[in-house]
């Protein structure tokens, strides 16, 4: 396989997996995920941007067959799907110095089992010339764990951003097909990993505001052309005002929680408010993170099982809290048989979720007339406060 060139002397090593559906065992990838890496070859030194998951070493390999000489790489991010196969090029080119952010040296010790003294650190802002390339280290913590850097290459304008702006894709293109499609997926990669950072990720993006970028070349996924569409729409999702959407997880055991979704889901419509239900048992929990990046409220809708919520509406709880959306109100609803605690597990479970509860509505077996007028009052309460925000 040859490497394909995507500025002069730049050229992608990195890898497709169009088979991979699912992501430190949690997270779907309907369509695949990529491991991107980039040689940057200057007129004296050549250099090597982050590597690609362990099992696709081989891909690499063959990229890497006919070079013979490799002098830095660039670790932007420790997480193992762009650094595992950094053993095997420190093994294949033993002068090559290992580059990283001063937080990641530790990470690569702990993670990989390195020697700390293969690892020389750089300190953001700090320059490397290659030759007529030159590469700018940028310490942008947070995404997607504390390291993180990327690496701005300023002949070219080029920004190889490693996790953020990527978006898990495989595909034969290298370079963003569809607009669309693009902001979708990355939606989606900026929802299940780097939402808890929020407010960091703006920092990054202030701090990259007056950065002339020609391409942005993440880790994962195609290449932007048009990197201001992805930039704005990261400054979109990370902004604090959420838009005019409810987020409904949801699971019924014998249809009394489900009548009282589809009441809510259509009295939230008739107020003029987006509505996301989730069927938890067959949910893609990508889509309710994506649908968590802007919702103003979130309720949780739930059956009783054992005095407690259904566990996967309690799973979906879990996730929201450790996203930590921008979500501003949140309500429970819900049935039981006999007794339940539902609703005071439910709202231990979100400790990190800075909304203000708005009364649950809970049945006991069917909802009577009086339950779904309580639903009504509940989508006239959530109406009012999204009025509140200036969002309806
Ligand atoms: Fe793609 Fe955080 O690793």
């Amino acid at each position: 396989m040859k490497p394909r060139e995507i500025v002069p002397d730049v050229q992608y090593v990195g890898a497709q997996d169009f088979d991979r559906r699912l992501f430190d065992a949690l997270i779907p990838l309907p369509d695949g995920t990529s491991y991107n890496s980039y040689l940057v070859r200057g007129r004296d030194k050549t250099a090597l941007i982050d590597t690609v998951e362990p099992v696709m070493l081989p891909v690499l390999q063959a990229y890497l067959k006919d070079v013979a000489r490799i002098d830095y790489i660039v670790s932007n991010h420790t997480e193992q799907d762009h650094s595992g196969s950094i053993p095997w090029v420190l093994e294949r080119y033993p002068g090559i110095e290992l580059l990283s952010s001063e937080p990641a040296k530790p990470m690569l010790v702990d993670h990989l089992g390195l020697a700390a003294s293969r690892i020389r650190t750089v300190a953001d802002g700090e320059r490397l010339d290659l030759g007529g390339k030159t590469l700018r280290f940028i310490t942008t913590p947070w995404v997607h764990w504390p390291e993180t850097m990327s690496t701005y290459l300023e002949e070219d304008k080029v920004l190889f951003s490693c996790d953020w702006f990527g978006s898990h894709m495989a595909q034969t293109d290298l370079f963003v097909d569809g607009l669309d499609c693009i902001l979708a997926e990355a939606k989606r990669y900026y929802a299940e990993i780097m939402m808890p950072f929020r407010k960091i990720v703006q920092k990054n993006l202030d701090k990259i505001k007056d950065l002339e970028i020609r391409l942005i070349a993440p880790s994962h996924g195609p290449i932007h052309r048009d990197p201001q569409s992805i930039i704005q729409a990261y400054r979109d999702w990370t902004d604090d005002k959420p838009h005019n959407s409810v987020v409904i997880p949801w699971v019924s055991m014998h249809g009394s929680t489900a009548l009282l979704v589809e009441r809510l889901v259509n009295s939230l419509s008739e107020r003029g408010i987006a509505v996301f239900p989730f069927n938890m048992s067959t949910a893609d929990i990508g889509k309710l993170a994506m649908s968590l990046v802007d919702a103003a409220t979130l309720v949780v809708a739930a059956p009783t099982v054992h005095v407690g919520p259904h566990p996967m509406v309690l799973d979906a709880v879990v996730l929201a809290n450790a996203l930590r959306p921008k979500v501003r109100f949140a309500s429970i609803i819900g049935s039981y048989g006999w007794a339940g605690k539902m609703v005071d597990v439910i709202k231990g479970a979100m400790p990190n979720l800075k909304v203000e509860l708005l009364p649950p509505v809970i049945c006991k077996g069917l909802p009577k007339p009086s339950d779904l007028e309580a639903i009504d009052k509940l989508a006239d309460a959530v109406a009012e406060k999204h009025k509140g925000l200036g969002l309806l």
